[in-house]
């Protein structure tokens, strides 16, 4: 019987059903690339490129989530990466394919939901997400953890980028059980360096910290309304 629910999958599925449906949303939101949204500038993380300064992660193969118009996925290919980087939606990956394009640089781009993804075992010796994880609902976090545990080799690095809880750009402080009962992520979730801590426990801490403020002419992107974390499996 249809919206009988017989496994994990199907609850999952169902509990999908009472939030926004990524797809459509991020497809629409990159049609308009003038729109001034931080991240539209084509600059790697700050967080990011101090971790390949200080040689705490070095050159192999990385998975990205939530690309958006990769430019995490260009500076990453540039620095010697070899980068698979999936997104949801289709006007992203365009505009990413373009910029790539542009930059001499070869990534494998996948239109795909995280969640459906097929993933190698043990394949990457990175996962990098700038901006995904905190649009993720809580349902999904066990289905994110198990991704990440899956994708890493032994030894391998994961780093993301969330929004601060309260932060003025978004990160709702709003319970879990909050998000169901209003039907919303709010904007984003929020998160502190004690829940990532949590969620993550499974791999070992290496750097939590607020990102740093950039300007213009430091080349990177950098708003302290970030939380970036870097995790060891
Ligand atoms: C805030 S944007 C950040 C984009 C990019 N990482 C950046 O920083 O420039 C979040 C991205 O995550 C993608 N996304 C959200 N949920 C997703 C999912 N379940 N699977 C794949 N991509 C997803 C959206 O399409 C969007 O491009």
């Amino acid at each position: 019987m249809k919206e009988t629910i017989y496994n994990e999958e199907e609850l999952y599925s169902m509990l999908d059903s009472f939030l926004r449906e990524p797809d459509d949303f991020w497809t629409e939101f990159y049609r308009d690339r003038e729109k001034k949204i931080p991240f539209f500038k084509n600059l790697p993380d700050e967080n990011l490129v101090s971790y390949l300064d200080k040689g705490l992660v070095t050159p192999g193969r990385v998975l990205e989530l939530g690309c958006g118009p990769g430019r995490n996925a260009i500076y990453l290919a540039r620095n010697g990466w070899e980068v698979d980087a999936v997104d949801v939606s289709e006007t992203s990956l365009q505009w990413a394919e373009e910029r790539a394009g542009e930059s001499g640089v070869s990534i494998n781009f996948i239109h795909n939901n995280i969640f459906k993804m097929e993933i190698e075992y043990g394949s990457y010796d990175l996962v990098y997400d700038s901006g995904c994880f905190h649009h993720i609902a809580p349902h999904r976090r066990l289905s994110y953890t198990q991704l990440i545990n899956k994708a890493l080799k032994p030894g391998g690095y994961f780093a993301l980028t969330t929004f601060v809880r309260g932060g003025k750009l978004g990160g709702a402080v709003v319970s879990d059980w909050e998000v169901y009962r209003s039907r919303s992520l709010h904007g984003g979730l929020g998160y502190n360096k004690t829940q990532l801590e949590r969620i993550f426990s499974d791999l070992h801490s290496v750097e939590i910290r607020k990102m740093k403020d950039m300007d213009e002419s430091q080349q990177m992107f950098g708003l302290s309304e970030l939380m970036a974390a870097l995790f060891k499996k």
